[in-house]
């Protein structure tokens, strides 16, 4: 008789559970992946790893569970893969309305940040918000975002400009980590835009972005990721080049805002540089899918903020996936250009606006997502090995998630393993 397997978590008899299999196992681009639903599921998990998926009525033959297993009845439920955000700016002071009616009225994105409006606006908030009042306020925007089922989020710095400041940011995601039941991945961005102080010397700002900022964050491990804002108006590609570069020597892994506003050459220094992702790729055209074609820099589209920005034009999400590219969306959840809050809106919309189906946004937000974060072995799918990241949704098929837009149909969300959080 073989021997059972040993589980501390057990999810039983799912109406589904949502799996990708693929016919690819390896390092590189992940492509082809495809939504399968599993009837009569069960799901049984160890110390935060998936360890056995099978039909429900082969489990107790199967497994054998721990003293202090717990067991979640999943009946009536589909289990999909935790969400992955895999670009936010979640960490900000107060909020910045009046913009967001500004547009409405005719005002572009640019115009508002000459108007001494945009992110250097959350600059000052930041500035005078202490370390403290700053986690509170993000820390409630996060159990939103985890009771929408996300379970792995990026957070970027990048509203402080200050290395003083940019360490607060940092020190708060770091804490947010710490105390929060999810996985929080940290990104330095001192590159988000030039701050108004140093406006008339950008190269000297670069300069010692390079050469202090980035060896003390890289010192203090409070990032994993080095990001930055690609655009006239923000780093042009020579400025952006050293920072990424100098990153890299630190160990910060590159990610490049690119192609939001103008086409200036973003995607050709993802690719350059090797990349995790390329974001926003709103204006991106036939040459730059071509160049992001089997580059290994995952193109990351936030549907969310083309609509806030009420853009008529939204990133060409079509003509990538045709190309074969390893679509990942995100919300970008920033206090300027999109408050879209939690991960079933942005499915919807990658829906509405990116024309994806409802299984192309749920890989995008889930494994491919992981990818554009480097964890692509082990988030992102519901798959033996990978961390028991799973969201429980009160439904019939998947597909329900992204069609009842606006309500939550959420009911349990497990991290790790654990069951964070649950409707009742
Ligand atoms: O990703 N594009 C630059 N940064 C943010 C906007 C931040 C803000 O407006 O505060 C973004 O959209
Ligand atoms: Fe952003």
């Amino acid at each position: 008789m073989t021997e059972k397997i040993v589980a501390d978590l057990v999810i039983h008899a799912l109406n589904a559970a949502v799996l990708f299999p693929t016919p690819y196992r390896g390092r590189g681009t992940p492509v082809g992946w495809s939504v399968v639903e599993q009837r009569d599921m069960s799901i049984a998990s160890h110390d935060g790893h998936i360890v056995w998926i099978g039909p429900a009525c082969e489990m107790t033959d199967q497994i054998r569970v721990t003293t202090d297993c717990a067991f979640i009845n999943g009946q009536g439920r589909i289990a999909i893969p935790g969400f992955v955000d895999s670009h936010t700016h979640l960490v900000y002071a107060g909020d910045r309305s009046d913009e967001f009616e500004m547009r409405v009225r005719g005002k572009t994105y640019l115009e508002i940040m000459a108007a001494n409006g945009g992110i250097l606006r959350s600059v000052k908030a930041i500035r005078a918000s202490s370390e403290d009042e700053l986690f509170h306020e993000s820390a409630q925007r996060l159990w939103k975002m985890i009771k929408s089922g996300v379970t792995t989020i990026e957070i970027k710095s990048g509203y402080g400009l200050d290395l003083e400041n940019e360490i607060k940011m940092l020190r708060v995601i770091r804490r947010l980590a710490n105390e929060l039941p999810v996985r929080v991945i940290p990104t330095f961005m001192g590159a988000h835009v030039i701050p108004a102080e140093r406006q008339s010397d950008s190269d000297a700002f670069v300069t010692e972005l390079c050469e202090i900022w980035i060896p003390e964050i890289a010192k203090s491990c409070l990032a994993s990721f080095n990001d930055v804002f690609t655009e006239n108006k923000a780093f042009n590609v020579a400025q952006s080049l050293r920072i990424l570069e100098a990153g890299k020597r630190h160990g910060l892994k590159p990610k490049i805002h690119a192609d939001e506003i103008s086409v200036i050459g973003g995607v050709d220094l993802a690719v350059e540089v090797g990349a995790t992702s390329a974001d926003h790729l709103l204006k991106t055209d036939d040459a730059g899918i071509t160049r992001l074609a089997n580059s290994g820099v995952i193109p990351t589209l936030l549907p969310g903020t083309s609509t806030f920005l009420m853009e008529s034009h939204h990133a060409p999400a079509r003509a990538m996936i045709e190309a074969g590219l390893p679509v990942a969306i995100a919300s970008d959840h920033n206090p300027g250009s999109c408050q879209f809050f939690g991960a079933s809106i942005i499915q919807t919309l990658a829906m509405l606006q990116l024309r994806m189906s409802a299984a192309e946004a749920l890989i995008a937000a889930t494994l491919h997502a992981a990818f554009a974060l480097d964890l692509g072995a082990e988030i992102g799918a519901i798959e033996v090995g990978r961390s028991t990241d799973i969201v429980l949704i009160d439904a019939n098929s998947y597909r329900l998630l992204p069609y009842r837009a606006g309500d939550s149909l959420i009911e349990t969300v497990i991290s790790r393993g654990i069951p964070v959080y649950s409707r009742e």
